[in-house]
């Protein structure tokens, strides 16, 4: 098999993988260039998370949707400026979204809001969010309005997440929390590289498609990991949620069964969930009960099957390289570790 350092994902095909290496590293240049401000502090603020690492996903699935093209279809500079603004997009969302969940570690590094304040990190989202702006309109009329369209669905999904689910059903709530602050950026990745790549109309909704249930499979498999983890091998803090009060399908599944279940084990969790987990001892004893809980499979398998249904999703494709990859990227989201 053929994996390249820079990959985040294993691509079987060789001359694939040394195509997305080399625009990944154009990505990169460009977004080098996209955070130079005459203010040399924003510049250092920017740059600060950006290269911290991070898996760069987002790029990743503009460039291996736009191999779905016919060579030559579309435009390879868009493809690689609307990589750039999808990164942008999600880092910025990141400044925003530490300071909400009052994260001190993102990418293995102090979050901007521990290094600096909230203050800082909220004004460097904003900055790194206008960044992605302006070069939107490189892009033309539609990416602008799908980019607006989309960063509405995220920070609509970050604030439903804030208010949480009052009176209607928290599984239902969370789904659409899901939806829209993860699902939504990830859609437009991958149609933002079937656009630019020159697919057709049809092979654009089903990437589109794809893209918006592997985001939602992403954000899942990452809140199992906020509890499954043992350490901060994620570059992040695990039981940030739980902290945080912000229940994850693990949780809310854990809640379902335990409500019935008499075992004491599922008592004790649900005070511990009812409880203020700002509290270190009780946040561990939480996470040790969720972790040995038969809710956390039942949400792989969940999480398992909307990777199935994105892969399904790509059955307009040729058979071939690239939906080989796309499938693996669907499957390594649903499985992976870190
Ligand atoms: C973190 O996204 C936020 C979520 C949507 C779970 P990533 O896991 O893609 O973060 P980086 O870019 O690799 O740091
Ligand atoms: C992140 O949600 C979503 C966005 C940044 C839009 P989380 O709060 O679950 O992500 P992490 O765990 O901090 O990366
Ligand atoms: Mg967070
Ligand atoms: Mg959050």
């Amino acid at each position: 098999m053929t994996t390249t350092s820079s990959l985040a994902l294993p691509v079987l095909d060789a001359e694939l993988a040394e195509r997305l290496t080399q625009r990944l590293a154009e990505v990169e240049a460009a977004l080098e260039e996209a955070i130079q401000s005459e203010a040399p502090f924003v510049t250092e603020a920017a740059r600060h998370l950006m290269q911290a690492g991070g898996k760069r996903f987002r790029p990743l699935l503009v460039l291996l949707a736009a191999e779905a093209a016919k060579p030559g279809a579309g435009n390879d500079s868009h493809v690689v400026t609307s990589a750039c603004v999808v990164e942008l997009t999600h880092l910025a969302s990141l400044y925003h979204d530490d300071v909400m969940d009052e994260a001190a570690l993102r990418r293995g590094a102090p979050s901007a809001n521990a290094r600096w304040d909230n203050l800082v990190a909220i004004l460097t989202g904003d900055w790194l969010f206008s960044k992605s702006s302006e070069l939107t309109a490189r892009l033309g009329a539609d990416a602008v309005r799908i980019q607006a369209e989309t960063f509405s669905r995220l920070v609509e999904g970050q604030i439903l997440e804030t208010l949480g689910p009052g009176d209607s059903d928290p599984l239902q709530h969370y789904l659409r929390v899901v939806e829209g602050k993860t699902g939504s950026l990830i859609a437009t990745s991958a149609r933002y590289g079937a656009i630019f790549g020159g697919c057709s109309a049809e092979i654009e909704q089903a990437l589109t498609g794809y893209g918006e249930l592997v985001g939602v499979a992403f954000q899942l498999s990452d809140d199992i990991l906020d509890i499954a983890s043992a350490s901060d091998e994620s570059g992040k803090t695990p039981g940030t949620d739980l902290r945080e009060g912000v229940p994850t399908l693990p949780v809310l599944l854990a809640r379902q069964l335990a409500q019935t279940s008499g075992d004491p084990a599922d008592v004790r969790l649900l005070e511990l969930l009812d409880a203020d987990l700002t509290d270190d001892t009780l946040l561990a004893e939480a996470l040790e009960l969720l972790r040995a809980h038969p809710a956390m499979d039942q949400a792989r398998i969940y999480v398992m099957e909307l990777a199935r249904q994105a892969a399904g999703l790509l059955e307009v494709l040729p058979q071939g390289p690239v939906r080989d990859a796309l499938d693996a990227f669907a499957d390594l989201i649903a499985t992976r570790t870190s």
